[in-house]
């Protein structure tokens, strides 16, 4: 495969790139335009990029809104009460159609590695074997990781802590948790210990749903980063949500921020989400609810977006595309200086990627010959057309094509121009 005529991030001139054996084998700047060919895929100027990466996602829950009741007061507590209410109609069928169209969903808008959750507070562990299935079964076509999430509690369910070691039996990748929903602080805190000793025993990656509340009280976040500190093994952990870090006081967040920055963890936000379920228990003025994504980023901690929901109790829409989740961020955190820009797809790329731990991601020469190619020319183009993944390469090899939307302009407005 051989493509001319593109733009890479950040910089101007146009590349071409051949890729040989699945792998990226020569990236060079061309002189000029080249003419297309019937051997090359002309980019036509357009961006080519690194695959869009999806680091938290619920693929068990997704498409089950309204099922068997709507979530009326849009909070994640009802949300919870809403899923425990479907969890018995569970089956492997079910999950895995679901799954899937959510997977093909994702792939279509330019997405070739997801993380999702799967929850383990249930007997039958239904959704990790089926995700896990799954995700063995899709290996050649995209990156799968399963996180193995205690959605009631790993220490306030029952057998709560065997159904985790059971889940990490199964093959789940990352040890997850929700500190914040334990009956109590302590038990919150046993169980962010537990959750570093399982990823320790089972070597795995660890994602907890940490502080996801705005309760200014709710600091697990503090425990987690120290755990992983003492433990290093940063790198390998990430806070997903830490919403209460909204609502935390500047004074105490500037001490936390040296904890943060010197434990190395990762963090997940997922601005749609927290904005539709925060800030539910205000009147006026309302938080925003969502962590502190802009001075994370300010202080060089690594932070990626996700969507955690597409259609699911916790939140009725969602359509698979992280350039739509990357815009409510950069509204909602007001990150929209001019610079905030260049590095803005940052948070759909390669951030995610560092924090699902993704070994060879990038353009580079060596690399797997996995990109996707975005309407738009440079990152600020594409943020603000919104534009469509119009190709995804994945080992060398189209997984998708879309073809371009095309508007037809009416003579008035064109007259009116001249
Ligand atoms: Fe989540």
């Amino acid at each position: 495969m051989h493509v001319i005529n593109a733009r890479l991030r950040q910089r101007p001139e146009l590349f071409s790139i051949h890729i040989d054996e699945g792998r990226f084998s020569k990236i060079e700047a061309q002189e000029s335009t080249l003419a297309a060919t019937d051997n090359a895929i002309d980019a036509n100027g357009k961006l080519v990029c690194a695959p869009f990466v999806e680091p938290h996602i619920h693929l068990d829950a997704a498409l089950t809104a309204g099922e068997p009741e709507w979530n009326q007061s849009g909070t994640l507590f009802e949300g919870i009460e809403r899923w425990s209410q479907r969890k018995p109609m569970l089956n492997e069928a079910d999950i895995r159609r679901r799954a899937l169209s959510t997977i093909e969903l994702l792939v279509q808008n330019g997405v070739q590695a997801i993380r999702t959750h799967a929850d383990t507070t249930d007997p039958t562990l239904i959704g990790v074997r089926t995700l896990c299935a799954l995700r063995d079964e899709l290996k050649d076509k995209i990156d799968l990781q399963v996180v193995a999430f205690p959605q009631d509690g790993m220490l306030s369910y029952p057998n709560g802590l065997k159904l985790m070691e059971e889940a990490l039996e199964i093959g789940a990748d990352v040890v997850g948790g929700i500190p914040h929903f334990e009956y109590t602080r302590e038990l919150g805190e046993k169980s962010v210990k537990l959750i570093i000793e399982l990823a320790k025993k089972y070597d795995r990656l660890v994602d907890v749903h940490c502080d996801e509340i705005d309760d200014p009280n709710s600091r697990f976040l503090e425990f987690l980063a120290c755990e992983a500190l003492f433990h290093d093994m940063g790198s390998k952990v990430t806070a997903s949500h830490t919403t209460a870090m909204h609502s935390y006081d500047n004074a105490y967040c500037s001490k936390l921020f040296r904890l943060l920055n010197n434990s190395g963890i990762n963090f997940i936000s997922c601005p749609t989400e927290s904005i539709h379920l925060q800030g539910r228990f205000d009147t006026y003025p309302k938080r925003r609810g969502v962590t502190r994504v802009k001075e994370l980023r300010e202080a060089n901690i690594n932070i990626c977006l996700g969507q955690d929901s597409i259609f699911d109790p916790w939140y009725s829409l969602g359509n698979g595309k992280l350039l739509r989740t990357l815009d409510y961020a950069m509204h909602i955190c007001q990150m929209m200086g001019y610079q905030d820009y260049a590095s803005a797809l940052d948070m759909i790329t390669d951030n995610s990627a560092r924090t699902m731990c993704l070994q060879g991601y990038g353009i580079e020469v060596g690399n797997a010959a996995n990109f996707i190619l975005l309407e738009g020319h440079d990152d600020y183009s594409v943020l603000r057309q919104q534009g469509e993944v119009l190709l995804s390469v994945r080992h060398g090899e189209i997984i998708m094509q879309r073809q371009p939307s095309q508007v037809i302009t009416q003579p008035w407005i064109t007259q009116a121009i001249k």
